[in-house]
């Protein structure tokens, strides 16, 4: 099966880290469309990928943040509120009475417009900035 979300070379930022995590990210969405093809048949495959697909955005999102400690980036605040911001929206979806389809969707949604705005706004820039300083301490 296609891809339904094809990763593009835009977003390769040369920090192998990072990337292995977006690719991840992608993969575990494109896994995640394939089980709506039948909602009922991967029910609990779909709740398990909820949990699986949180758990490695959350930990991508803080290992951004301790690189931004590690390597003292400059302009951080605003790129640290933002991830802030998406863990406290992606934790909000559970205290709602959705339906495991709809966080689903909202959590495909949320990975997408990752991608589309902030890694553009501010990862792309906090990346380069990483690179540099990291061949620096190498
Ligand atoms: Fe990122
Ligand atoms: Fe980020």
């Amino acid at each position: 099966m296609t891809d339904v979300f094809e990763w593009k070379t835009d977003f390769v930022t040369g920090n192998t880290l990072i990337d292995d995590e977006h690719k991840q990210l992608f993969q575990q969405v494109n896994e995640l469309y394939e089980l709506f093809s039948d909602t009922k048949k991967y029910h609990d495959q779909i709740s398990e990928k909820i949990i699986s697909l949180k758990t490695i955005l959350i930990k991508h999102l803080y290992e951004e943040n301790e690189l931004f400690e590690k390597y003292n980036i400059s302009e951080k605040e605003e790129h640290l509120k933002a991830h802030t911001d998406l863990i406290k929206i992606i934790n909000e979806f559970e205290n709602y009475n959705f339906s495991s389809l709809l966080v689903a969707l909202l959590l495909c949604d949320t990975i997408i417009n990752y991608f589309s705005e902030h890694f553009s706004k501010y990862d792309k820039k906090f990346i380069l900035e990483l690179n540099k300083k990291m061949s620096i301490k190498t």
